[in-house]
């Protein structure tokens, strides 16, 4: 019985591990990141910021692999981010992304495009 555990615990630990490759540069906000968020953005939150990453990382590998927020400069992000939506909804023929969801995402890349590495 002990020895069973511990191989379904072993095959949770391998699932995690696989499950979180999937996106490893796109890292997940701080409430460090959230104080420096607020400076630009004073009504952000970092639920705000959990939601803009998860839309990230749901929508934004079906052509390319993640590009990371740090991988662009932060005044970058502000044209990268409608001209992708757009392509995210073109290429669902819905409108996978609305208004809102776009600023949300606009929010956690331009927050985490100038966290420290
Ligand atoms: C329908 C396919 C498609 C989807 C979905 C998509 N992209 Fe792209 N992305 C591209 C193509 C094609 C390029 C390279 C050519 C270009 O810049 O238009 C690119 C380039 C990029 C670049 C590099 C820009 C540059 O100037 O070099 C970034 C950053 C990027 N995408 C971010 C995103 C984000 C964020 C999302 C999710 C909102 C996303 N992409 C979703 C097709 C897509």
């Amino acid at each position: 019985m002990r020895k069973l555990l511990n191989v379904s615990q072993g095959a949770i630990v391998i699932f995690l591990i696989l499950f979180s490759a999937c996106s490893p540069k796109v890292v997940s906000p701080t409430e460090s990141d959230l104080s420096r968020g607020k400076a630009k953005y004073p009504d952000l939150s970092l639920t705000e910021l959990n939601e803009g990453r998860a839309l990230y990382v749901e929508n934004c590998n079906m052509c390319h692999g993640y590009y990371a927020p740090t991988d662009e400069p932060t005044e970058e992000w502000y044209g990268i981010v409608p001209e992708m939506v757009g392509k995210v909804n073109k290429k669902t023929g819905t409108e996978k992304i609305d208004a809102a969801e776009q600023e949300k995402i606009l929010k956690f890349v331009v927050t985490m495009s100038s966290a420290s590495p």
